[in-house]
Formats: C-alpha cells, sequence, structure tokens
C-alpha cells in the first residue's frame, strides 16, 4: 500500500502493539477518512487498468461507506476515474429480500454507488435474496465461485456491527465459514430498524460472505464511525481472537487496516488512557486541566475511591506518576479536580437574573442577559424531553423565553399498530362517512406531533415556541437516500435566524444506530456556521447534552443541572406523553440522568436524584 494515501490520520508516535493486534489509522473527520479510503480504492483501480488487468473490489453497505461512495462517484464525474476495468461481490443481502425493496442493499448499491458510474451492471454481484430458500445453499456455493473464478478479492471494504459482525458474520460464526445463511442477531436487527417502517418487518435471516471468504482478500480496510462503534472497536484491537466478535478474526490477516473517527476509537487505550501508554509530552499532550481531570476521574473509578480520598499511592501504582510530580501531591490535585467538578452543577443553567450572581460554568457574552431566548434542539420529537426534560422545565419556569425545535418528523419509529389504533379511533370520530382517512405516513408523523405538543406543555413550554421542522433527509431514508443536503441546512438556518437565540441546547448524543443524531448535529453545525458573522451568533454559546444512549463522562461535563424528586417526577411525566415510544425495540431503558448523578456520588460529590449534563459546544 501507498503510506501516502493515508496521510492525513493522526500520528501517534509511540509503540502500542502491547496493546492493539490490529494497524490503525484514526481521523479527527470521518469525511476525511474516507476520502482516503476512497483514494486507495481509486488507486487500485488505475494500477489494474494500466497492467490491463480487473480490479475485484469486496463491498458493504451500510451508512459507515456511504461517503467513501460519495468520493468515488466524484472522483469518476470530475477526475475521470472508470469503473469499466472492475468487478464487485457486495458482502450480504438480507434474506427474503426482493432486490426492487427500497431496503435492500441491491437497492442501497444502485443508489450510492453502481447507478452513478459506469461499472458493467453484469459485473456487479450481491448475494440474491430472493432465491427460494431451498436453492440458497446453491447459490452461496455459486457465489464463492464467481469470486474464485474472477482471481478472488483485490480490496475488501467492511463496516462493523455492533455485535462485532463483519459482514453479517455474527457472534458465533466460525473462522472456516464459507458464503452462507445465516440468522441475524437481535442487536443487528434493532440496528437495521432505520431501513424499515416496523420492527416486525425487518427480515430475520441474511446471506452473507463467510469469514474465510473475506479473509481471502488481498488487502481488507475496516471503517468504523461514531462512538456507538467505540466499545466494539476496543474488543476488536485489544480483545483476543475469539468467534464471540468475528471482527476480531482480522488480526490473523496480514494487510488489514482499520481507519476509524476519533470517536470510534475514543475506547482504545491509547486515547482512554494515554498516560499509561507512555509520557504524555512524547504524544504531543501535556497535563492540562481536561487530561488532569479525566486521570483524576479515572483513577477514582479504578480505586472506587471518592477523589478527596486517592493518596499518592494510588497515583504511582495507576501509571500516574508523571502526574503527582507535576501536581506536587495528591492532596493538591484532588482538590484541584474536586472544585472543578463542584463548579460544573447550578440549578441556573440559563444564568441568574443577577449578573453578579452568575453560577460559574456561564461564561458566555450573553451572560447578563436574563431572560434569556433558548432553543433546544431535538432530533426526534421524544428525544429533548427525555434527555434534558427536567432542565427544559427549569429553564421556562425561571422566566426564559425556550423554544423547542424537533428536527425530524420522527415518523419512522411508530409502530403498524399505534396507527391502526389512531386510525380506528378517527375513524369513529367521522363526522362525514364518505371521507377518507388520512393516509397511514400522515398518520405517524400526527401521532409524533401530538406527543410531543403535550410532553412540551407538562414542561412549561409555550405552544407557540414548538417548531417542527420536519427536515427533508429523514423522510427521504424510507427511499434509500439517508444523506442531508443544503435544504435541510437552509431549513434550520433560517429558523435560527428568525429566533435569535442566546443559548442553545443540542443532541451531543451521536451514538443512536439510526444515525439520524448524527445528520441533524452536522447540518446543525453547518447552520451555525453560516450564521458565523450575525451579531446574535457572536452572544450566543451552545451546549450539547447526551442522556438518551450514553453519558458525557464526568471528565467531559462542563455544566451539570441536578434534579429534585419532584422535577424527576415531573419530567417522567413529561416523557410517557411520548407513549408510542414506550418498549420500541432497541430503545435502551437507562435513565441516564439518574447513572450521572450516581457519577457525582461515587467521586464523593452530592447525591442527587438524578442529575442531567452538558458538554460545551466550542
Ligand atoms: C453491510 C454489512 C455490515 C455493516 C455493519 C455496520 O454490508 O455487512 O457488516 O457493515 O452492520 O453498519 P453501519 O455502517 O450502518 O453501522
Amino acid at each position: 500500500m501507498n503510506p501516502a494515501l493515508y496521510a492525513e490520520a493522526l500520528p501517534f508516535p509511540l509503540e502500542t502493539s502491547r496493546w492493539e493486534r490490529l494497524p490503525l489509522a484514526i481521523y479527527a473527520q470521518p469525511r476525511t477518512a474516507a476520502r482516503q479510503v476512497a483514494g486507495e480504492i481509486a488507486e487500485l483501480i488505475r494500477t489494474r487498468e494500466r497492467e490491463g488487468r480487473f480490479a475485484v473490489l469486496g463491498l458493504a453497505t451500510g451508512s459507515t461507506p456511504i461517503s467513501v461512495y460519495q468520493e468515488l462517484v466524484r472522483l469518476h464525474r470530475e477526475e475521470g476515474l472508470s469503473f469499466a476495468n472492475v468487478i464487485t461481490f457486495n458482502l450480504d443481502e438480507y434474506y427474503p429480500m426482493s432486490p426492487e425493496h427500497a431496503a435492500s442493499y441491491h437497492h442501497f448499491m444502485r443508489v450510492h454507488l453502481f447507478d452513478h458510474v459506469d461499472l458493467d451492471p453484469k459485473r456487479a454481484h450481491l448475494p440474491d435474496g430472493s432465491v427460494p430458500r431451498a436453492d440458497a445453499a446453491q447459490a452461496c456455493a455459486e457465489y464463492e465461485e464467481l469470486i474464485q473464478r474472477a482471481g478472488g478479492i483485490d480490496f475488501q471494504l467492511l463496516g462493523i456491527g455492533r455485535t462485532g459482525h463483519i459482514g453479517f458474520n455474527e457472534p458465533g460464526s466460525s473462522r472456516r465459514s464459507g458464503t452462507r445463511f445465516i440468522h441475524l442477531d437481535r442487536v443487528t436487527r434493532q440496528d437495521a430498524m432505520k431501513d424499515f417502517q416496523d420492527a416486525q418487518a425487518v427480515p430475520r435471516t441474511a446471506i452473507t460472505m463467510g469469514v474465510r471468504t473475506i479473509l481471502a482478500a488481498r488487502r481488507i480496510v475496516l471503517m468504523a464511525f461514531g462512538e456507538h462503534k467505540a466499545a466494539i472497536v476496543r474488543r476488536t484491537v485489544e480483545g483476543e481472537i475469539s468467534p464471540e466478535v468475528p471482527a476480531t478474526f482480522l488480526q490473523d490477516h496480514e494487510n488489514c487496516l482499520l481507519v476509524l473517527d476519533e470517536a470510534a476509537a475514543a475506547e482504545l487505550t491509547r486515547q482512554r488512557t494515554p498516560w499509561v501508554v507512555g509520557p504524555l509530552e512524547e504524544m504531543g499532550l501535556g497535563w492540562n486541566d481536561a487530561m488532569v481531570r479525566r486521570a483524576v476521574t479515572w483513577l477514582a473509578g479504578e480505586t472506587k475511591k471518592a477523589v478527596l480520598k486517592l493518596t499518592d499511592e494510588d497515583y504511582n501504582s495507576h501509571s500516574l506518576q508523571d502526574l503527582l510530580a507535576e501536581g506536587g501531591n495528591a492532596y493538591e490535585l484532588n482538590l484541584r479536580v474536586f472544585r472543578a467538578l463542584q463548579n460544573t452543577i447550578t440549578g441556573w443553567p440559563g444564568g441568574k437574573p443577577d449578573a453578579t450572581e452568575q453560577p460559574r460554568p456561564l461564561r458566555a457574552p450573553s451572560a447578563a442577559v436574563f431572560p434569556k431566548t433558548i432553543v433546544v434542539f431535538s432530533p426526534h420529537p421524544g428525544d429533548g424531553v427525555r434527555a434534558i426534560g427536567g432542565s427544559i422545565t427549569r429553564l421556562a419556569q425561571q422566566g426564559h423565553a425556550v423554544h423547542l425545535v424537533y428536527q425530524v418528523s420522527g415518523s419512522n419509529q411508530v409502530r403498524d399498530e399505534v396507527v391502526d389504533r389512531y386510525v380506528d379511533f378517527l375513524d369513529h370520530m367521522r363526522m362525514n362517512p364518505s371521507a377518507s382517512c388520512p393516509d397511514p405516513s400522515r398518520v405517524r408523523a400526527a401521532v409524533r406531533r401530538s406527543e410531543a405538543r403535550v410532553a412540551a406543555r407538562v414542561c412549561g413550554v409555550l405552544p407557540e415556541r414548538l417548531h417542527f421542522l420536519n427536515l427533508p433527509f429523514y423522510d427521504a431514508a424510507t427511499e434509500g437516500h439517508r444523506h442531508w443536503t443544503d435544504e435541510d441546512v437552509d431549513l434550520t438556518a433560517q429558523l435560527l435566524q428568525e429566533i435569535q437565540p442566546h443559548q442553545i441546547y443540542a443532541a451531543g448524543d451521536l451514538a443512536d444506530p439510526h444515525g439520524t443524531h448524527r445528520q441533524c448535529h452536522e447540518i446543525l453545525s453547518a447552520a451555525l456556521a453560516q450564521a458565523g458573522h450575525e451579531a446574535w451568533f457572536a452572544q450566543c454559546e451552545a451546549w450539547l447534552y447526551r442522556g438518551l444512549w450514553m453519558t458525557w463522562p464526568i471528565h467531559e461535563v462542563d455544566m451539570a443541572v441536578p434534579l429534585s424528586p419532584v422535577e424527576v417526577e415531573c419530567k417522567q411525566r413529561a416523557v410517557a406523553q411520548h407513549e408510542s415510544q414506550k418498549e420500541l425495540p432497541g430503545r435502551p431503558g437507562e435513565d441516564w440522568a439518574r447513572i450521572a448523578s450516581r457519577q457525582y456520588d461515587a467521586l464523593g460529590l452530592a447525591d442527587y436524584e438524578a442529575v442531567e449534563t452538558f458538554h460545551r459546544w466550542a
């Protein structure tokens, strides 16, 4: 491989082979990573073209490789990259599945790559999800044979599932497995719900290339982006080879690279506890406030002690001698971190009426403005309330003008039986029996909207301050077009321009398997970038919340809003209004605000009923 291809990966100067069993390239931005992977594929295609040979590509579907395909399409259109000498084999297809179905991988590949490049359709292969069950084994054997006849795969692109699957080789898959029929894991089916209107519609089975088929490729690049992949990436890179995590079989491959963004790499030893790997200065890092807080809270977790009880010995025996030397002694360090954590806690997230008494976390130019105009962005209608319903209620009660902006309709997450119930209800209530009932997709969106309205009322937000953006990228997802466009950004920017907030709260919980939160986040970032020159923007401070799929690690919390038992009850009432979301498969049931409060308690701070946490959005 040409090393210049991955030149933009973040450098890491120390030896990590003690922990890491696979080579890595980590990127600050997934887009840069995708561009470099596309660069490698393009180089392979061009080399083969010069040699008068075919380039044989193994391709993956899912949200991760979309940006690679976008870049390949760009290279084709703008730089003349031809696919005339390319043969492709996709990893997998759902079963049973018609190639015409919008959620099929056949459709996905057409939408994202095949329809936009000069690849001969006869050379584009995918497992056939429409063969009769009795013929599936034969079809799998033929697929293997086709790969052999093409000379084997030159370059295999992979994503990774939260179960550790590559292709659809779920936990338990053998190292020797070939292309075959397989039952999908429960977690995989939950993650696949993004492509199907209803949980019941997600197929239970699939056809996938086997682990052996994948490992036979001459070059493998596995990509993983986002915090929801961090735990499985750690097991893949640092864990023993085991069929429990099929991706660990890649450790046996001689020419495999993992391409990650920082979020997916976050759980690796080198990122999570760099002081264990070596002296920080040698990694271009230092003992700044953030790093000290991270190390001390980690140490408290490891030793199961409150911060103020940590001793010199604790620091010394946990690779923190350098920190101890720099900080003087354990007592000084403990106190420094304890005070910093204490200063994150405030019951006045929007600031106090008296500007001279501002709680410490608020340092924005708008700190003196009271009451403030505040916008809370909620990706799906229920997210804002579920994550920070307590803080929303507080902000409203403290007199701020709180606006709730629902970014997507959320209509894809309403079960059929809920729709049936409402349609039946409407049927009964119809004044004019000849009028027809609204179509189910309108019912879905209306269900989410009405739930959101009532929940907002419980939190004390006025109806005229609710905004349903219905970002078009979300509704286009059912047709396989999942990426946001300028239209989504413009709608968001217009609304911000109208409201001109002093404070923004947005979801920083990008671990949802649908990728909707990440897209909403990117759209909002782009809209804020457009507002960069506006006077209101200079006055505005922004906070990211979590509390849907995960919580902020304590060292990343810049503001923590404690909730009393009464406030927790009120929040629960607001959350309960989102009735259609109750017991939806794939929804983690954790109450993150309680988990966050336990973290504060364990560190020896205060024992609150619940705590909603925020990270400053720089
Ligand atoms: C897709 C495939 C799967 C995905 C994996 C990650 O062809 O074989 O292994 O790569 O499930 O999916 P995303 O990228 O959607 O997170």
